[in-house]
Formats: structure tokens, sequence, C-alpha cells
């Protein structure tokens, strides 16, 4: 492994990507505070380990929706993976794989559905985009249950997208050849290069239901039998609403700092999320995850698992699939050592008193 950890990654993919793919990937809406904070937020956070435990066997296993994965960390949807290797999604799917856990792709993928369906072997989970048109909203969700996912993940904090100044300042586009290719071949697979402006916030904005509301949910949980998980959840009360209206699960998240921008550091919103949420469906929550430490606190605030974006998309551009291979081993192999460190032989020992918010 060339790398020690996951900042040192990210200067090597930044030394390996075009200037444009890399300020896509890494940048956060406006100030970026939010981005900050989401990291910032974790360092504040102290683990008050336990000492003299028998951790001699540990166990990283956890199950999520019914599913096991060999470690409480999943990947995050991000777009466009073919900007950082030519495999892309693919070589995302295959390495998710490797590591016993799972891959969401996100709706604005480079690969097909059906193609990351193959690589996952049928284990994927699939982040949908409300569209404008709900007659092409419907036709993706027949294609992703065709092809096999697990979970629905509907992203809800994206009414419009968050302004990305790097964005707007490179005048975003996809590089040629590459295309938002899950939608079908009567609609917009181009990013419109209009400028002065991200070419992706444009296509974004025109082709996404700014419309979507509870009852849309609602309307996707009556089409569908996948378990629907909120994505961009921030309120306990959003939560509660979540429940009511059929969702199996949240996500915890504020787009990793990309949208709205001085909301608040996920997981500082978390404990309070969870007491409201009380066990009655599954919460993940996402952003800042850096650290074997950093899974360590989410659990102990009452997430079930993590999910993880930028990092992962370092690893593809630093070496593809054996990229993103070792980003989830050192990510794995971090969260073993810190729970043995902090006393915990398994997963379900990491609980709430093992952690302090101040
Ligand atoms: C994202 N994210 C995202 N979320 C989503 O629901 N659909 C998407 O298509 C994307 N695309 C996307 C692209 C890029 C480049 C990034 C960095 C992020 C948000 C993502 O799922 C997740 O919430 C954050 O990335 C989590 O924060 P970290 O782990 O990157 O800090
Ligand atoms: C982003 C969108 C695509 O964060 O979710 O760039």
């Amino acid at each position: 492994m060339s790398f020690i950890n996951l900042f040192e990654l990210e200067k090597l993919a930044e030394a390996k990507l075009e200037k444009i793919a890399f300020d896509y990937y890494s940048s956060g809406a406006h100030d970026e505070i939010t981005l900050r904070d989401n990291r910032e937020a974790f360092n504040k956070i102290k683990i008050h380990y336990k000492v003299l435990v028998d951790v001699s066997k540990r166990d990283t296993a956890t199950e999520i929706f019914g599913q096991k994965i060999s470690f409480p960390l999943i990947i995050a949807p991000t777009a466009f993976h073919k900007m950082a290797c030519k495999e892309g999604e693919c070589a995302t799917a295959q390495a998710a794989k490797e590591a016993g856990t799972i891959m969401c792709l996100s709706t604005l993928s480079n690969t097909k559905v059906e193609d990351v369906s193959r690589s996952s072997e049928g284990n994927f989970w699939f982040q949908l985009y409300v569209f404008r048109d709900k007659s092409v909203t419907e036709k993706l969700v027949r294609r992703v249950e065709k092809a096999g996912a697990k979970t629905l993940v509907v992203t809800v904090d994206a009414p419009l997208l968050g302004t990305r100044e790097r964005d707007v300042r490179n005048q975003f586009q996809l590089p040629k050849g590459l295309s938002v290719i899950n939608l079908l071949p009567d609609n917009k697979e181009e990013l419109p290069d209009d400028k002065p402006d991200s070419g992706l916030a444009l296509y974004f904005n025109e082709m996404l239901d700014q419309s979507l509301n509870w009852k849309d949910i609602e309307w996707l949980a009556s089409i569908t039998k996948l378990p629907i998980i909120l994505k961009g959840i921030v309120r306990p009360d959003d939560a509660l609403r979540a429940i009511d209206c059929g969702a199996k699960g949240i996500v915890v998240s504020n787009h990793g700092g990309r949208q709205l921008d001085t909301s608040p550091a996920t997981i500082e919103v978390l404990p309070t999320i969870a007491d409201a949420v009380n066990d009655r469906i599954e919460i993940l929550m996402d952003g800042g995850i850096r650290r074997g430490t950093d899974i360590i606190k989410a659990i102990a605030l009452g997430a079930k698992a993590v999910l993880m974006g930028r990092p992962v998309l370092w690893g593809l551009a630093h070496n593809g699939y054996e990229g993103v291979c070792d980003v989830l081993s050192l990510m794995k192999k971090e969260f073993d050592l810190a729970m043995a460190l902090s006393g915990c032989a398994s997963v379900e020992e990491i609980q709430r008193d093992l952690v302090s918010l101040k």
C-alpha cells in the first residue's frame, strides 16, 4: 500500500487527477464550512476506552437491512467514477464485493446499472434522484429493481444543487465520452455547456423535481417493494416523518457539505435523531468518515453503519480497483484496532457510554 492514511491518499489522488475532476470531487458548497465541520466535529469527540476486556477474538461484522457486511462501512453514492479511472463504477463495485461490503450506486453514474449489478454479483444499493418526469423516475426504479438492487436510497437534501464555487469557476463539464448513462435514450445524457456555470448544476436543476415532498415518498413506497432509505436528514422531526412515510431507514447526511453550507456537522446531530427514532428504523450516517475511530463514534452515537464518499474516489484515482480495495482494507484495519483499544470485541459492544461529546 503506498499510503498510510486517507489524508496522504488524497494528496496522491490530487496529483493524478485533472484539476476539474479533483475540484468537483473534493469541493463543498460556498465557504465549505460544513465540509470542514464534518471532520472537526469528529475530532472533538473523545473515546472513553475500557480496559482489561478480552479482545483476543474480535468480530467487526454487522448486519444492515438483513444483509451481513464485514465491517460497518458502506460506499456512499458519488457521481461520475469514470473521471477517476476508466473502469469507473464497476471497479468500485468489485472492490466493495471483495471487502465484504456494499456499494451504493449513484443515479448520476457513468456506468449502466446492469453492468454494476454484474460487477457486484447483484449485491448493490441504488441512490435515486427523482426526476421532474415521474414516468422517467418510475422506469428507472423498475430498471434497478430488475438489476437486483437491494435498497433504494432516495436523496432528499438536493431540490437544487448546492453551489460549489470551484465548479462554477471551472465551468465543470464531464470529459468527452462520459455521460449520465443511466437515463433512458429519450432523456438527456449530456451535461449542457452554457457558460459561465457548472454544467452539472444546470443539468441537475433542469432535470430534477424541485417539488419533491413527503407525498412523493409515499408514492415511491407504493410503487416499489424495495426498502426506501431517505438520505440527507439532519433533524429529528424529519426522521420521524420518514418513519411515517414508510421509509425503512435514513442516512443522517448533509451530502458531505456540498449542499447547504453552515448546515450542522452530521455526527453532532446523530444522537438526538437516534433518540427520536428509538430503534424503529435503521440509521446510517455519513460526512467526514476518515478514520476507524470515526466509525466507532458514529456507532456509539446511534448509527448502524456509516457511508464514506470521497476517499473511495481517491482510491479509484490512485490505483483503480486495487486502490479502492486498499481504502476499504485500511478502514477495516483501523476500525478493528480501534475496537480492540476501546475494549469492544464486537460491534454490539460499542455503546453510547463509550464516547463523550465535549
Ligand atoms: C456526492 N454525494 C452524492 N450523494 C448522492 O446522494 N448522490 C450523488 O450522486 C452524490 N454525488 C456525490 C459526488 C461527489 C464527488 C461527492 C464527494 C459526494 C454525497 C455522498 O453520497 C456522501 O453523502 C458524502 O460524500 C459523504 O461525505 P464524505 O465521506 O465524502 O466526507
Ligand atoms: C453532487 C451530486 C451529484 O454532490 O449529488 O455532486
